[in-house]
């Protein structure tokens, strides 16, 4: 059977999709799957059934992540890795990583129906805890695995009620072992929707990915004084949300002077959190994303300066711990070209462009040569209920997904 001629069976990929937005499904469509809950484990459980049903050899790793491997002709070659994550945010949508996943299920789906063998062995991953919703930073899972985090780090976290990731792991059946991480990996491909709005705006079909730019996650700690709100007077009072509200603003303004710059403070927590409370305390996260590390850190150094000459000039306190520093990242040009080649051999549209949101991949390209498909997403949107790609673009996706692999599972060697 030759590859032009292998097609992916979209109805089946359709109906793989919507099984997993049954699984922590909200009212309009989306998904609330935290990693380590109750209903990422029965996610586990059914993709576990499905990479069983697909004749793979499953293992599970230390830090939760699943694989499927297909056997190769030659199986002491080094695999072909492609996956995503199957863990959603809270008002997640049903296509965010759920498709880099899938879509390589439907694609060893294929090469079974066409009984295709290819010389290196194909390995399906579902990396734990990509978003970062419920234990921080994102993207533990890929990260511990490729050594960029240190086990008991990850093991430890905890998350907003104080539960371990640990435990969690251990208490969901998900706790694998060492040994079972994957390793050697050929070349790692990771498909995902944009998330942003550049493909729909400029009609192109196909996104590949150059790299993903970098960012910051910080979280600044206020320091208040409660009290009575009907009886402490205005002049002697130390509101911690008062102070955050007005740190916030200017953290806004000064990310308002770089161009590119994005920033988003996307979480706060008050202490008490009562009506009739002073607030002793105002937790808040700082998103910090920009292509070019340089512009990035004098960002942040200048938040930081900002930070604290505000903090004496108004006679607050404050702290600042770090969660994420991670850098811009670009990826490999042999994994690119293998990418355009199965584009252009389909004759689909396509943009080269950087990845505004954070993926996997941003760590398996420290230990392989690691490339992205994208594909569009209605009206840009994403991490939300209204997330939503058409049948027909993610059929072509995913057969640019089945091309590649096709051709990184039968290449010697990258040149
Ligand atoms: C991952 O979803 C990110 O934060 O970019
Ligand atoms: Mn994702
Ligand atoms: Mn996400």
């Amino acid at each position: 059977m030759s590859q032009q001629l292998a097609e992916i069976n979209i109805q089946r990929l359709m109906g793989t999709i919507e099984e997993s937005a049954e699984i922590g499904k909200l009212p309009n469509g989306g998904i609330c799957r935290l990693t380590l809950t109750d209903e990422d484990k029965v996610m586990r459980d059914l993709f576990y059934q499905w990479l069983l049903d697909a004749g793979l050899e499953i293992r599970i790793d230390d830090f939760g992540n699943m694989y499927g491997r297909r056997e190769g002709e030659r199986d002491e070659l080094a695999p072909v890795l492609i996956g995503s994550h199957l863990d959603t945010q809270p008002n997640g949508g049903k296509f965010d990583g759920i498709l880099g996943v899938l879509g390589a299920l439907e694609v060893i789906r294929t090469l079974n129906d066409l009984e295709l063998k290819t010389m290196r062995p194909i390995e399906i991953v579902n990396f734990t805890n990509e978003e970062g919703a419920r234990f921080e930073p994102a993207m533990l899972g890929s990260g511990a695995m490729t050594n960029v985090f240190s086990k008991q780090a990850v093991l430890n976290k905890t998350d907003q009620q104080g539960k371990v990731f640990g435990s969690e792991l251990r208490r969901i059946g998900y706790e694998g072992t060492e040994e079972n991480r994957a390793k050697d990996i050929f070349s790692f491909l990771e498909l995902h929707i944009e998330q942003g709005p550049i493909l729909e705006d400029s009609h192109k079909a196909i996104g590949i990915v150059s790299g993903i730019q970098g960012m910051n996650w910080i979280e600044v700690t206020v320091k208040g004084e409660t009290a009575h709100t009907g009886t402490r007077p205005m002049v002697n009072r130390k509101d911690a949300i008062l102070h955050a509200a007005k740190l916030i603003t200017r953290i806004y303004s000064l990310a308002a002077e770089y161009p590119d710059l994005l920033i988003s403070v996307g979480r706060i927590n008050a202490y008490p959190n009562v009506i009739n409370s002073v607030s002793s305390e105002a937790k808040f996260s700082i998103d910090i994303r920009h292509p070019n590390n340089k512009t990035r850190k004098r960002f942040t150094n200048q938040l930081r300066e900002t930070l604290s000459m505000m903090t004496l000039v108004e006679n607050m306190e404050i702290q600042i711990t770090d969660i994420a520093d991670v850098e811009t990242e670009h990826f490999t040009d042999s994994i690119i070209d293998v990418i355009q080649t199965a584009v252009e051999k389909y004759g689909y549209s396509y943009l080269n462009m950087q990845s505004g949101a954070a993926h996997d991949a941003k760590y398996l390209n420290k230990v392989a040569p690691t490339g992205m498909i994208f594909i569009p997403s209605i009206n840009g949107v994403s991490h939300c209920e209204e997330e939503l790609s058409e049948a027909v673009d993610i059929e072509r996706g995913v057969q640019v997904l089945l091309h590649s692999v096709i051709t990184l599972a039968n290449k010697e060697n990258l040149i």
